[in-house]
């Protein structure tokens, strides 16, 4: 079957987390090659992404996008058509208002334009920011618009909104026309804003599906405190600042663990953030879990519930989601600082003991099957840990 644009949630590479403003032309190429050279490619991970600043801070004299001439001599052209020749994809990023959060120009009263120079330059994905948005112009119809451009300038142009949530976004999002939308904040480099972005989508999944993501941001997977910006380091996090008011920045490899399960199983796209050509092979082992990704392009793309552990609800929960063969997702998550015993009762995913239904778990990392369960499932998880099953329905 033909690939439908934007019908699972988008998985690649973006250059913000890491690298903010100090990207080039050779970046992007050595990346395409990682990307190739990793097995990211082979995983599924098919956008090579430039985010903020990539162009120059003045349109030309006939209002065109011009790229930085230190950064990307060339201009964009050939570093699309690089990503192509490996067989990847190409994105990059504006901004619905008069600028770019960095002060680059933005799109704003020059969509169509900028849609047909995006499209001349061989771009197939567009993300699309929210700074310095006119404040008396709704943010939907700047969506609406430049969505209308993309979708008629002649070129597949997958639309990666970015509003941060702001605005209602989930009322009116779908019916842009983008493929996905990003519902947070920033993320940063640290276990306590994984956790926050995490929480603040739960109870968002009737929002997001096939052809309309809902985007919780770039993964921080393998970073461990290396971007070149201190907030995303997660400095002015005060539980993550050292004396020196400098973030420590990253996460254990455990937390990096839970990170990628949580996007997977509540459909984010899965965008990665880190330098893939330093990847440490437990990142790459995160990022490339087939079991995981599996998951999370599910063709059905259904957002999962949630069942609180009736002790600690706050901390110690599942995930569930229906897959359309028939099997769960399970993912049990422990937020708190403590081991936790957690128990899945299975009456509360739709199953009957009395009527001799139970489940059979795959555990997602270790790639085996665990056994066979009636009535519940109980497991230990460390703290900030989680595991993650695919459960098949079976009949004693
Ligand atoms: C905003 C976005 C980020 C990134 C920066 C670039 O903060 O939310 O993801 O694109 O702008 O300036």
């Amino acid at each position: 079957m033909e690939k439908l644009l934007g019908f699972l949630p988008p998985m690649g590479w973006n250059s913000w987390n890491t690298f903010t403003w100090e990207i080039s032309d050779k970046l992007i190429m050595e990346i395409a090659d990682a990307m190739v050279e990793t097995g990211l490619k082979d995983a599924g991970y098919e956008y090579v992404v430039i985010d903020d600043c990539w162009s120059e801070k003045q349109r030309d004299e006939n209002g065109c996008l011009v790229p930085d001439h230190y950064k990307f001599p060339g201009g964009i052209e050939p570093v699309a058509e690089y990503v192509h020749s490996k067989g990847l994809k190409f994105g990059i990023y504006s901004c619905a208002g008069t600028h770019t959060c960095a002060g680059h120009p933005g799109s704003f009263e020059h969509e169509f334009k900028d849609a047909e120079t995006f499209a001349k330059w061989g771009v197939d994905y567009l993300k699309y920011d929210y700074c310095y948005k006119p404040l008396q112009v709704p943010g939907e119809i700047l969506y609406k618009r430049m969505s209308t451009a993309l979708r008629n300038c002649g070129r597949d142009i997958l639309f990666s909104a970015c509003n941060w949530g702001n605005d209602n976004v989930y009322k009116w999002i779908r019916e842009s026309g983008a493929h996905m939308f990003r519902s947070t904040g920033d993320i940063q480099d640290s276990w306590q804003s994984i956790k926050n972005l995490a929480l603040s989508q739960m109870g968002n999944e009737c929002y997001g599906g096939n052809f309309c993501h809902n985007d919780i941001d770039m993964l921080v997977v393998g970073m461990n405190g290396s971007s070149n910006n201190e907030y995303i380091n997660g400095s002015g996090d005060d539980q993550f600042a050292n004396k020196d008011g400098k973030g420590l920045g990253g996460c254990t490899d455990i937390e990096y663990k839970t990170h990628f399960a949580l996007w997977a199983i509540m459909n984010s796209p899965l965008i990665i953030g880190c330098d893939i050509r330093k990847m440490s092979p437990c990142a790459k082992e995160i990022l490339t879990n087939k079991d995981i990704i599996a998951i999370n392009q599910d063709i059905e793309c259904r957002g999962p519930y949630r069942i609180s552990q009736w002790n600690n609800p706050e901390n110690i929960f599942s995930l569930v989601k229906p897959l359309a063969n028939g099997d769960f997702a399970i993912g049990m998550f422990n937020f708190g600082d403590a081991n936790a015993e957690m128990s899945l009762q299975l009456w509360d995913i739709g199953l009957s003991a009395a009527a001799g239904v139970g489940v059979e778990m795959y555990d997602c990392h270790k790639h085996e099957v665990e056994g066979q369960y009636f009535e519940r499932y109980v497991t230990t998880i460390a703290p900030h840990d989680c595991r993650m099953f695919r459960a098949k329905v079976i009949k004693k």
